[in-house]
């Protein structure tokens, strides 16, 4: 086999065996087939697509480049929950200890973010002391303990997805429906997780604009559950902003304080309601979406979700007062509040702009090797649909030592990211639709 004419074969458009998949991921994985020539393969995938069997087999040939974790040792359905990524999305800080007080088991292994905000881990480590390190005997212990741990990807998972997806990062080959959901669902597959729940973002701050991209995409992934023999649903969720108003480290743990209580934003707590209902039904602890509902409202009602996070937090060693007393959370020292131009009631707010302020702020990383300030962030005081005045403020930058230039430019973008309309702003939908092997349920 030669790796120029699988390029041509697929360039051509046509149809790549398991044999010809492996042969070329493989072959990347070491060190064999050069770059140059898996960017124009992924090139060629990029615009002629790969059927459902080729997405599978990729995603296989990925989930078993590296280490494959086995979950069995914890007793019970393990359900993982994944996002394609958004501005503000602190769903996973929600979600572990609502859904571990509801009895489903919470194995979460979590990465880092590169650009925008910080990842889950960067997030939880904002409470000190918070480690997410663990061995993997510690993990199954604390899980098998508490119903939920929180860590970072240890050993080798998925290394040929992990060199692939930095590859198509440079060579313009991200967007593609079948690169993104073999790329996802390998990590997922390698993971061990026996169902998957997957959030996916529609909207300016997602990777797909649109929702029939969006909807594609998330039954690409789940055809690819399906198959590998994961329970596997999707929920399109709205990122034409961000979600709820805390973006940056800390502040978005005290927003997920804040929902756990019953006190946060609507648009998190309903996005939150509706994965954890996804995961109740799929862990087998509900019988349909309406009483897994119940069952949440109930836990973050009687204070159990909470009292489940203080567990984790205990567990991996953080400071439970924090969670207690979030205002003793790191803190910015600067606070600079970006004012309307015009009044008028919000239409849009461009999520990734936001997202790429709070990086500017510090709050993301530029570079993998980019230390990030835990405190920095943008708390956004008006979202779609509110009234606003001239003069009033929009956000808040949380401030400590980005730079008057950067934090000029931060000021610039929050500002361009809201498009304020003169007439009123109907109530936008927060989810879309729903994915599932039987098929597409529109809200
Ligand atoms: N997230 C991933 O893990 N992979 C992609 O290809 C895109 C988003």
């Amino acid at each position: 086999m030669r790796a120029v004419d699988l390029i041509q074969k697929k360039r051509d458009g046509g149809e790549l065996s398991r044999e010809e998949i492996a042969y070329l991921i493989q072959g990347y994985s070491k060190g064999e087939i050069p770059d140059y020539q898996i960017s124009a393969w992924a090139m060629a995938v990029y615009f002629q697509g790969m059927n459902a069997r080729e997405t599978g087999d990729l995603t296989l040939e990925m989930a078993m480049s590296g280490d494959q974790v086995d979950l069995s040792p914890i007793a019970g359905i393990k359900v993982d929950k994944h996002s394609t990524g958004g501005v503000g999305d602190k769903t996973t800080v929600v979600l572990a200890p609502l859904v571990a007080s509801a009895g489903v088991p919470v194995a979460k292994m979590s990465g880092r973010g590169l650009g925008h905000t910080g990842g889950t881990l960067d997030k939880l480590e904002s409470i000190s002391g918070f480690s997410v390190e663990m061995d993997r005997e510690r993990f199954f212990t604390q899980v098998g303990e508490i119903g939920a741990a929180v860590i970072g990807q240890s050993g080798n998972i998925t290394p040929a997805d992990k060199k692939l997806y930095a590859l198509r990062d440079v060579t313009a080959t991200v967007e593609s429906i079948p690169l993104i959901a073999s790329s996802v669902m390998s990590k997922k597959i390698a993971a061990g997780a026996d169902a998957i729940v997957l959030d996916v973002k529609t909207g300016s701050g997602a990777f797909m604009k649109t929702l029939d991209d969006s909807i594609a995409l998330a039954q690409a992934m789940v055809d690819i559950g399906t198959h590998l023999g994961r329970n596997t649903v999707a929920v399109i969720s709205d990122m034409d902003q961000p979600l709820g108003y805390g973006i940056g480290n800390a502040l978005e743990i005290k927003e997920g304080i804040e929902t756990l209580k019953g006190h946060g934003p609507k648009d998190l707590e309903e996005v939150c309601l509706i994965l954890g209902s996804q995961m109740l039904v799929l862990g087998g602890k509900a019988k349909d979406e309406a009483e897994a509902r119940s069952i949440l409202k109930t836990h973050i009602e009687d204070g159990s979700a909470l009292a489940k996070f203080k567990q984790i937090v205990l567990a991996q060693g953080g400071d439970v007062t924090q969670v207690e007393s979030p205002d003793t959370l790191p803190s910015a020292r600067t606070f600079i509040e970006v004012k309307a131009a015009t009044s008028g009631y919000v239409e849009s707010i461009q999520a990734e702009q936001i997202g790429i302020a709070a990086m500017l702020l510090g709050a993301g990383r530029e570079t993998k090797e980019s230390v990030i300030d835990l405190a920095v962030g943008i708390q956004l005081s008006k979202k779609v649909g509110d009234a606003v005045a001239a003069g009033e403020t929009l956000a808040v930058l949380h401030v400590n030592d980005a730079g008057v230039n950067k934090v000029q430019e931060a000021e610039a973008k929050v500002l361009e990211a809201y498009l304020i309309s003169a007439e009123p702003v109907p109530p936008q939908p927060l989810v879309f639709a729903l994915v599932t092997k039987d098929g597409v349920t529109r809200y």
